[in-house]
Parts: structure tokens; C-alpha cells; sequence
């Protein structure tokens, strides 16, 4: 296997739950990602949750970043607002803002153009005005946002602001950034737009992390690292108990699978059984 996992932690879940009303929706979430290291290349880490509508997937996404207060149990990631201790930063709980985060329904500033949220974006990535206006001109080229770019987000088509929403996320440079269904809906040279964007992330610093949820199951596994699916668990009487956890995870780099260019046989049997695993919870 041509990758080592270095000892650090980069995003830990514990213990984790959420109630809404006195209703659990999650329960029991925990998962431990440490930085992927491979000879002579930058990695960052890909996670794609997958499952079924209802079991949690946004829900968990939202406590990720830190817009949800867990009822029980912490999201911990780095802080890479202190030193580094061994070269990694230490971890700190999840706050609102530590993350990027594009959420199910797109949501965009309604007061700003494509081109004020982008230079908004931006605001605290260091270069001159003249390097960000060129980096965000040819990001609206190659995402077919040229010609809108001076429209506001209730004068655009659902796939314009959705893209528009994760350009803001891949331009403002955090480390960590959470997509929940960032393909949903996009047309194939988007979609292919959005892969590029997530390879540069990858390609960009080593701590950089991308969590997203799809229920396009190929492109999970074509993207990930790790794929976790989220669903109910099956309780010993044989029934689903209605809390959504994960129920499997599958390690495409234990595998041999992660970081190729081509789908293989081989991925499209983890296919098989990541849709058996959603199936069965
Ligand atoms: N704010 C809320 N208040 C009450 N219940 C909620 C709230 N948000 C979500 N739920 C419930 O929590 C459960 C999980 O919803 P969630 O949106 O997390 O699922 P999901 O896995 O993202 O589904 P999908 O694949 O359809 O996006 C659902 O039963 C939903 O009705
Ligand atoms: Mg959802």
C-alpha cells in the first residue's frame, strides 16, 4: 500500500447524538479520521456519507459544522489557528464558522451578486485584490458563471446557485469543507466541474478535508477515501431500530481503491455492496 496514516487526528466524532423535540434522529456516531500520508504527494482526505432519505445525513452534516448543538457528545477537529504541536495543530471542538459548508438548499447571501459573494469568499485569503479578481474570474469561466456573475441568487437557475455556493466554499480556503448533496441536479460538465474542485482541495495541503453525501453511489466511491453509511441499525429481534448511526464503513484505501483515475471492476463490486449496506438499513 503506497500511504501511511500519520498518528494525528485530524476530526474525531464521539459519542455523538441529536434530538429534535425529544425525538432522536442520531445516535451513537463515532469515527476517528487521522491525516493521510503518501510519498512525494500532498493528500488530503475525502469522506463521503451515503444513505437512505430520512436517516440523518444532513442532520449530522449541520452538527459537523457546528450549526447544531449535539444532545449528546463533540465533533473535535484541528485548530489551525494554533501552533502546531509535532507538526500538527492541536484539536479543538467544532464552532459555527470553523468549517465551510454548503447546505442542501444552496443558501446564498440575497444581497450580493456571484462576484460580491466571491470576493466576500475570499476576504481573508492572502493575495492582492488583482490575484483574487483573476482566480475568481477564471473559476466563473470554468463553472459557466461568467455571464451571471453581476445577478443576484433570486435571478438564478437552481444549478447556477448551487454552483455559486460551493465556488464560495472552494475560494475561501478553509481546510475543512462539508457539501451536503453537492451533485444533486448538475448537469454531467458541472458535476465534472465539482470533482476537478474537489481534486484541487485534495491536491492543495495536506490537512484539507472534504466531507460530502450523495446518493449517487459510484460517485462515492469513486471520490472517497472512506465511505460511511449512515442508516438504521438492525436490533437483535431482527427489526430496524429508527435512530440513524453508522451502520458500515468501507475503506477504499485499505482496499487499494483510493486515489486511482480509473473505476475498476473491483470499485464497482464496493458498489454493490455500499448499496446492499443502504438497502439493509
Ligand atoms: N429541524 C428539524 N426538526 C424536526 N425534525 C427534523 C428537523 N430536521 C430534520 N428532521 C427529521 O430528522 C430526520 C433526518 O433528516 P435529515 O434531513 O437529516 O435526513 P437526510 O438523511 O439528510 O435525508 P435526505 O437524504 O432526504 O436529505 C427526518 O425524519 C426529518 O424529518
Ligand atoms: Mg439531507
Amino acid at each position: 500500500m503506497n500511504y501511511n496514516e500519520s498518528a494525528e487526528t485530524i476530526l474525531a466524532v464521539e459519542n455523538l447524538s441529536v434530538e429534535y423535540d425529544g425525538k432522536k434522529i442520531i445516535q451513537n456516531i463515532n469515527l476517528t479520521e487521522k491525516d493521510v500520508l503518501r510519498p512525494g504527494v500532498i493528500q488530503g482526505q475525502t469522506l463521503a456519507f451515503v444513505g437512505r432519505s430520512g436517516r440523518g445525513k444532513s442532520t449530522f452534516f449541520r452538527s459537523l459544522a457546528g450549526l447544531e448543538t449535539p444532545t449528546t457528545g463533540k465533533v473535535l477537529l484541528s485548530d489551525l489557528s494554533k501552533e502546531p504541536e509535532n507538526g500538527y495543530p492541536p484539536l479543538k471542538e467544532v464552532e459555527e464558522g470553523d468549517v465551510g459548508f454548503v447546505d442542501q438548499k444552496y443558501t446564498l447571501f440575497r444581497h450580493k451578486t456571484i462576484i460580491q459573494a466571491m470576493e466576500f469568499a475570499m476576504r481573508k485569503v492572502d493575495k492582492t485584490k488583482a490575484e483574487k479578481q483573476k482566480i475568481i474570474n477564471t473559476h466563473l469561466r470554468d463553472w459557466g458563471l461568467e455571464q451571471v456573475k453581476h445577478q443576484y441568487p433570486n435571478e438564478l437557475s437552481g444549478g447556477q446557485r448551487q454552483r455559486t455556493a460551493i465556488l464560495e466554499q472552494v475560494l475561501s480556503s478553509t481546510n475543512y469543507i462539508i457539501l451536503d448533496e453537492p451533485f444533486s441536479g448538475l448537469d454531467v460538465g458541472n458535476i465534472q466541474n465539482v470533482i476537478n474542485a474537489f481534486k484541487l482541495i485534495n491536491e492543495t495541503h495536506e490537512l484539507n478535508t472534504i466531507i460530502f453525501c450523495t446518493h449517487d453511489i459510484e460517485l462515492a466511491v469513486q471520490l472517497a477515501d472512506t465511505v460511511y453509511v449512515i442508516g438504521y441499525p438492525t436490533l437483535e429481534n431482527g427489526n430496524l431500530e429508527m435512530i440513524g448511526t453508522i451502520v458500515e464503513t468501507f475503506d477504499l484505501k485499505e482496499r487499494g481503491l483510493a486515489w486511482r483515475d480509473a473505476f475498476t471492476a473491483q470499485h464497482i463490486e464496493v458498489v454493490e455492496e455500499v448499496k446492499k449496506a443502504i438497502l439493509n438499513s
